[in-house]
């Protein structure tokens, strides 16, 4: 770490995984350059502090039933939180504040700004009242932020049984078919809570993207003009930092051994990340598949991912059998290092926008297989764009899956994926290297923040 620049930053992430991991890699970015760094939570799902004991963390209460923090509707989860956790939010915030102002010169450290998940939309109004500046951080790629403010309009003029191939005009490259189910997510209350969200962005200091210009060539410069206010995508400069440790879920490293002993590029990694969920007879597909397959695979069930069930009941015992020693399950996985390990060639995965960015920063090539919101548009960027995946166009049968898995290892469909990953890898590392564009926007982040 540089030497403490004398500022301190707040941080606030959203409560789900996927949101929590963007975050604590920013407070280690910007930790290592001599900001310190305080992280206020929720007490649900808490990240574990003693992770990080370089940051102090503190909890907020956030009045949250069992009941409430088992919703399928995300959005009325966020609603909840917002109203929740505003008051106790303000009382943290101004109680910081005054015991900064109050120490000694030498141990003086000038909170300088918030910087909050964009999920926050209570924000504004807090800041405002004590004088704080605030930037958001965005955990979806350019292309979804911008866009998906228009979903609420877009819903009320799709057709619902639109299985088209075509693109969605104000939404590309995602198409009709996608945006179908997209928009079968239950979310009540996404209309108001995208208007607050919007506004909530506007009115900040700046927006804060984990990405780069190698991903969102045509969004970044729509962004800026949009909103108005100045954009950095920061890139995604994992390999600087170790992995691991925001993990909500206790990680399994029994197979580590087993991974050890397959061949180079050999083995397909599954996981659907943290709030997908699928039928059970979808998971012995995708099970069927993989051992069809003939390739090694390491397959993680989130407890959770089948609704109803306690883990892996659903998968009989007798196919359970002919995995042998090929397939391994796991409840969670260090996905990061497990993308890194050299017997990783391909990632099956839902595209939560965290997993599609750490397998192009490892140069893993995917199957796609989006579940729900972002991730249809982020499978469709890395299908049809930069054209490094394949896409299971969310046919979840046995067949589908193993000869998506034998194109992806053995084709000549698989070799042109497998390159023109390797090039976007090589692309999107030279972006956090000195001078690339990733690598001068966090630049500018840092002399934004210090100026506050
Ligand atoms: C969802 C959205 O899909 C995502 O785009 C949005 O920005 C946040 O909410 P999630 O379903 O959690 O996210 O997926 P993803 O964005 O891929 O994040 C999952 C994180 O958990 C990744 O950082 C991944 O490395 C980690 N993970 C996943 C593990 O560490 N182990 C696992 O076994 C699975």
């Amino acid at each position: 770490m540089e030497k403490s620049n004398g500022l301190r930053v707040i941080l606030l992430p959203l409560p789900i995984q996927g949101c929590i991991n963007p975050m604590i890699q920013l407070a280690k970015i910007l930790h290592s350059r001599g900001f310190s760094i305080t992280v206020i939570h929720t007490r649900f799902n808490a990240p574990k502090a003693s992770s990080h004991p370089l940051f102090t963390f503190l909890e907020i209460p956030d009045g949250l039933s069992e009941t409430e923090t088992r919703t399928d509707d995300k959005t009325f989860l966020f609603t909840l939180l917002n109203r929740r956790c505003e008051t106790p939010f303000l009382d943290c915030l101004a109680k910081l504040l005054i015991s900064s102002d109050s120490e000694t010169e030498e141990k003086k450290q000038r909170i300088c700004c918030l910087i909050h998940d964009v999920g926050w939309t209570f924000t504004p109004s807090v800041t405002k009242s004590v004088k704080l500046p605030r930037l958001v951080l965005s955990t979806y790629t350019v292309s979804f932020f911008l866009n998906h403010f228009a979903l609420p309009k877009l819903r009320r003029e799709v057709s619902q049984d639109s299985e088209q191939d075509d693109l969605v005009q104000d939404f590309p490259p995602l198409r009709e078919k996608d945006l179908v189910r997209l928009l079968e997510e239950k979310r009540e209350y996404i209309e108001p809570y995208l208007n607050m969200m919007l506004e909530a962005t506007k009115s900040s200091s700046g927006i804060i993207f984990m990405s780069s210009e190698d991903f969102n060539q045509d969004a970044l410069p729509k962004a800026r003009e949009d909103f108005k206010v100045p954009i950095f995508a920061i890139g995604t400069s994992y390999s600087n930092f170790p992995a691991s440790s925001s993990s909500l879920f206790t990680q399994d490293e029994t197979f580590i051994p087993w991974l050890d002993k397959q061949e180079d590029k050999s083995v397909v990694y599954v996981s659907f990340g943290s709030l997908a969920t699928m039928t059970g007879p979808e998971l012995i597909e995708i099970a069927c598949g993989l051992r069809n397959s003939g390739q090694p695979f390491l397959l993680v069930v989130r407890v959770g991912l089948v609704k109803g069930t306690e883990w892996i009941e659903v998968i009989p015992e007798e196919l359970k059998a002919t995995f042998n020693e090929k397939g391994k399950i796991v409840k969670w996985a260090p996905q990061r290092e497990v993308l890194k390990h050299r017997a990783i060639g391909g990632f099956l995965t839902h595209n939560g926008w965290n997993s599609v960015v750490e397998s192009v920063c490892e140069g893993v090539p995917m199957i796609c297989l989006p579940f729900i919101w972002d991730q249809f548009l982020n499978a469709r960027l890395v299908c049809d764009i930069w054209r490094v995946g394949l896409h299971l166009e969310h046919r979840i049968e046995r067949n589908e899956i193993e000869s998506s898995i034998r194109s992806l290892f053995s084709g000549n469909e698989g070799e042109a994926v497998r390159e023109r990953m390797r090039l976007l890898q090589e692309k999107v590392g030279r972006s956090v290297k000195e001078n690339g564009s990733a690598y001068r926007s966090l630049e500018s982040l840092i002399d934004h923040i210090s100026s506050f």
